[in-house]
């Protein structure tokens, strides 16, 4: 059996092979990811957020942009009718109850639960900013209407082309937590909307998707590139982890962090004022990496995605209790595809574990009182 740490415990699965994918390959030694056959890099800034589901999915592109976008119709119709949901002041929980009241009967169960992520994230942000949800328009791209349902304007054409490049590089990333609790529910025989909403679930935690948030809080704590090393350190000897560091697989830096930097790079060429910030980042990665080494010299702790994703999303103009809806927009994607390679396997995921508990019999003999 598998075991995670030096002490024997079992609990991480790190190397256990449970899938077989096409989808995607994380190379944590070599910081080389794969979409669908491709770089990431070389789709990230390239292609748009239709054409990896289109890949993902082996479907033809052109004709799921007009599906996604009528299915955007469909989903802003039912916003009205999700009551409490759109009022949980959390944006997962809130995806979570809204996604859930989809029903797996919906005319293609991946189209339906895409544009309900993106239109159930957006209509929470506003509801919660406490401005009135958005319509769709579906003459926009995917990434593009999600910024105009977010923010009521359509959005120019460098933000629209940047959130792209996020949502295409975060929409697959092999067998993460949350594609994983997808996968184990699909595995049952499970509907589609019962395996998203779990990995919406798993999504949430702030060692998976909810880091993005709490590293601008450390940004805006930081203030100053001079103040990073200090600040860190005192947090490490508090013994708290650096949100935006280190990753399960990676042993480099991620490689999902370069494709957004030059993102944030060509925003703050366009005008915004992300300039600064990128500076910022730049520095207390630095220093978190000079201090983690010092810390952990055995482990290479180095910044993962979420690290910039901050960065890139605040560039955007998106709120930051936003940050991880706006991940589940583009992983989407990659649950609804590996929902479908997980239900042709037809096989039940089943591992087991190790009793530690007490044999009866074989200890003191006396019942529990
Ligand atoms: N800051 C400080 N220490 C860290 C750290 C971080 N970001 N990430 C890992 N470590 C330390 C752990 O404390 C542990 O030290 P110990 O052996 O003295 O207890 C050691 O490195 C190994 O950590 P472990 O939890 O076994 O690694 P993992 O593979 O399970 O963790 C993460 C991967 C992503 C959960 C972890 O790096 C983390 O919590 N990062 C911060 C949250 C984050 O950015 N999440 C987004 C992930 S994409």
């Amino acid at each position: 059996m598998a075991t995670a740490r030096s002490d024997g415990s079992a609990g991480g699965l790190e190397g256990v092979v449970v899938a077989d994918t096409r989808l995607s390959d994380v190379d944590g030694e070599r910081g080389r990811l794969i979409l669908a056959g491709h770089d990431a890099e070389e789709l990230g800034g390239r292609i748009s957020f239709e054409e990896v589901c289109a890949l993902l999915w082996s479907v033809d592109a052109d004709r799921l942009r007009e599906q996604l976008a009528d299915a955007r119709v469909e989903a802003f119709a039912r916003v009205k009718s999700l009551g409490g949901a759109l009022a949980l002041a959390d944006g997962m929980s809130a995806l979570r109850a809204a996604l859930g009241q989809l029903t797996p009967s919906d005319m293609d169960e991946a189209i339906a639960l895409v544009a309900g992520t993106a239109v159930f994230a957006a209509a929470w942000a506003r509801t919660r900013a406490g401005a009135s949800p958005v319509a769709p328009d579906s003459k926009l791209s995917h990434a593009a209407d999600y910024l105009n349902m977010l923010q009521g304007r359509p959005p120019d054409p460098s933000r629209a082309r940047e959130l792209d490049t996020y949502v295409v590089t975060v929409s697959d990333h092999g067998l993460n937590a949350s594609t994983f609790a997808a996968r184990v529910v699909a595995s049952t025989g499970s509907d589609m909307v019962s395996a998203i909403v779990a990995a919406v679930g798993a999504l949430k935690g702030p060692l998976h998707g909810g880091a993005p948030g709490p590293v601008l809080d450390m940004l805006d704590a930081i203030g100053k590139p001079e103040r990073a090393r200090a600040w860190i350190d005192a947090e490490l000897a508090a013994g708290r982890r650096i949100m935006g560091m280190g990753h399960r697989i990676y042993r480099v830096r991620d490689p999902r962090a370069a494709i957004f930097e030059k993102a944030i790079e060509r925003l703050a060429a366009s005008g915004t004022d992300a300039k600064e910030r990128l500076a910022l980042a730049r520095a207390v990665e630095h220093e978190a990496e000079e201090s983690l080494r010092a810390k952990h010299p055995e482990r290479p702790l180095r910044a993962n995605v979420e690290f910039f994703t901050a960065v890139l999303l605040e560039a955007l103009g998106i709120p930051r209790a936003a940050f991880t809806p706006t991940f589940a927009v583009g992983r989407v994607a990659g649950w609804c595809a590996h929902v479908l390679e997980q239900r042709a396997t037809g096989r039940l995921i089943r591992p087991a574990s190790r009793y530690v508990g007490q044999t009866p019999g074989a200890g003191t003999g006396d019942p529990p009182r």
